[in-house]
């Protein structure tokens, strides 16, 4: 059963809505690291180095349609690189087929011969993180010609775009550049702030801005969202944000309405709580004992700045009223 884009996103939004007030707790949006492996190294990134097993292509069919009997209304693929799975056509096809909505992040350095995939997609994610130099210092040469290739290739297709922004020290002072250049692409912004990684030639501190700098930033991102810029969150999403680097506690959808599933097969109760001991492979033990398994994890998190959680916590916890809605259209 394939849905519209449209009537997708509502049943997960009807899915989050039971989750928040019938305490139903399934796992209606998956974050799924399908592969760990990648041909970048941006200097932020562990992934690539952590060289997880994967699921086979059967496997991965398998949980897609343990995930949609479990309740999942949306899954977002991601990595390592997800199009350097052979089978993500297949993956996300199989995801429409349930009625699902599927998006994909990547790269954009193999989207031109992996087209079939956007037929599939309800959005695609693009990483970009400022002008070419800017980009290219943190994503590698070369790589800034393969996200203006990706773009021209979504656009074409007709597909939602978003491109997703990791702010370091080099490029917190750029947001209004990009702003400009999604809005020159016909894409929307999401901003997300670097946070800690764990291989051993990484070296965080150098990377992260100082709490003033992204305090700015932030503040910036928020005057961009009041007037109407293509920013995915609110205005007032970001100005939480700008109390930087505290995130005061707010309710969160983790392990009880979203859930990342990584390459290996486990299910965290977000892309963040990935240190978790007791989370348990869904290819040993199925789809449903994994997530069951994290229901009683304590969320040791006191907020967090995880920008796309943060605007559908404050959508369905916190200020119903105060965010606007067309915010998430792009979602
Ligand atoms: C891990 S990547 C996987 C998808 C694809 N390879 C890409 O780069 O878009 C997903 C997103 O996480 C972001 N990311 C990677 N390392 C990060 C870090 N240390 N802090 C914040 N975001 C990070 C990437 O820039 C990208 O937008
Ligand atoms: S951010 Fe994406 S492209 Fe860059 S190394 Fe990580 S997985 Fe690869
Ligand atoms: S607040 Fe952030 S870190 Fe904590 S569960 Fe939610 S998304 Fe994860």
């Amino acid at each position: 059963m394939r849905l519209p884009g449209p009537l997708s996103k509502a049943r997960a939004a009807v899915g989050l809505a039971r989750v928040r007030w019938l305490n139903q707790r399934r796992p209606v949006i998956v974050s799924w690291a399908i592969t760990h492996r990648c041909n970048l190294r941006c200097v932020y990134c562990d992934v690539p180095e952590r060289r997880l097993p994967e699921a086979s292509p059967a496997q991965a069919l398998d949980l897609i349609d343990q995930m949609a009997r479990l309740g999942t209304r949306a899954v977002s693929f991601n990595g390592g690189e997800p199009l350097l799975r052979k089978d993500i056509v297949a993956l996300a096809e199989r995801c429409r087929s349930h009625g699902m909505s599927a998006a994909l992040s990547t790269n954009g350095t193999f989207l031109d011969g992996k087209r079939e995939v956007l037929t599939h997609l309800d959005r695609l994610q693009i990483s970009v993180d400022g002008p070419r130099k800017l980009h290219e210092a943190q994503r590698g040469e070369g790589t800034f010609d393969d996200v203006l290739s990706a773009l021209s290739i979504g656009r074409g297709a007709g597909l939602p775009m978003v491109l997703s922004v990791v702010l370091t020290r080099h490029n917190v002072g750029a947001i209004d550049d990009l702003v400009a250049f999604a809005d020159s692409q016909g894409a929307s912004l999401s901003f997300l702030p670097v946070g800690p990684v764990h291989a051993f030639d990484v070296d965080y501190d150098s990377l992260r801005p100082t709490p003033a700098a992204m305090r700015t930033a932030l503040r910036e991102a928020a005057r961009h969202a009041r007037t109407g810029a293509p920013i995915l969150g609110s205005a007032s999403s970001f100005e939480y944000l700008a109390q930087w680097p505290a995130a005061p506690r707010i309710d969160c959808f983790g392990a009880s309405g979203i859930a990342k599933l990584a390459a290996d097969g486990r299910v965290f109760p977000c892309a963040i709580l990935e240190h978790r001991t007791h989370a348990i492979s869904a290819l040993d033990h199925g789809f449903e004992a994994a997530w069951d398994a994290i229901a009683e994890d304590p969320l040791d998190c006191s907020g967090c700045h995880c920008t796309k959680t943060l605007q559908l916590n404050r959508v369905f916890w916190d200020t119903l009223s105060a965010i606007p809605l067309n915010r998430l259209a792009a979602r």
